[in-house]
């Protein structure tokens, strides 16, 4: 399973390149932290990477992906549904029975440090615990590649530590990771970095 970055570059019409010459290539169980100044193009190369844009010049190539899920910047759930229904949520949707579900479901809680907060509704969490949901949820859908954008921005620093001191779990199950941040510690807890300010 990896994907493959082959020569791109882009830029929106009228406007200079964004990267250009970025290749490398992508592999299961690493967690990428796609950094740049604001504008430097993640977010646009997070689109490429997921097949919605495609890039002015160069390949993507997708070899065994299979689902391909997001986690953007503001988490969105739903209000009066608890932290621990947004999780099972994909696994009753893969089949399982509700109890295996919520069994299951209570794993992915605990690997985010949401425990305590599964029967809270979604609009008592706090942003933290919003955004730790999302990648929990995400990740409960299996995918086999998450495109995460900019985790950390909507929130201060010791709560978006709660963030990234789960980021370096979130590739345990064979997913390739891609993280779009400018926030240092976020970077620090990925394994890998692609900086986009070396493809100019
Ligand atoms: N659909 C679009 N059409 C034209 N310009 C765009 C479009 N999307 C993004 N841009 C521009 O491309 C640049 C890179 O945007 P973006 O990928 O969102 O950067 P980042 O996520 O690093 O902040 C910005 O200058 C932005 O305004
Ligand atoms: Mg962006």
């Amino acid at each position: 399973m990896q994907v493959a970055m082959v020569d791109l570059e882009h830029h929106f019409a009228n406007h200079p390149s964004l990267f250009t010459g970025l290749t490398m290539t992508l592999v299961s169980g690493h967690v990428y932290a796609l950094t740049g100044p604001s504008g430097s193009g993640k977010s646009t190369l997070l689109g490429i990477l997921a097949g919605w844009t495609t890039p002015s010049s160069g390949t993507v190539v997708h070899t065994g992906i299979e689902a391909i899920g997001w986690v953007f910047q503001n988490p969105h759930g739903v209000a009066a549904r608890t932290a621990l229904d947004h999780v099972a949520l994909p696994l009753l949707a893969q089949g399982e029975k509700r109890s295996d579900a919520e069994k299951h479901a209570s794993t992915y809680l605990a690997r985010f440090n949401l425990t305590y907060a599964a029967n809270r509704a979604f609009k008592e969490l706090s942003g933290g615990e919003a955004q730790r949901l999302m990648l929990a949820r995400a990740i409960a859908a299996a995918p086999s590649l998450l495109l995460v954008d900019e985790p950390t921005a909507q929130l201060d620093p010791r709560t978006a530590a709660t963030v990234n001191q789960t980021l370096g779990a979130i590739a345990d199950d064979g997913t390739i990771v891609v993280v779009a941040t400018h926030d240092q510690r976020t970077r620090e807890a990925c394994t890998d970095v692609i900086d986009l300010g070396e493809y100019t």
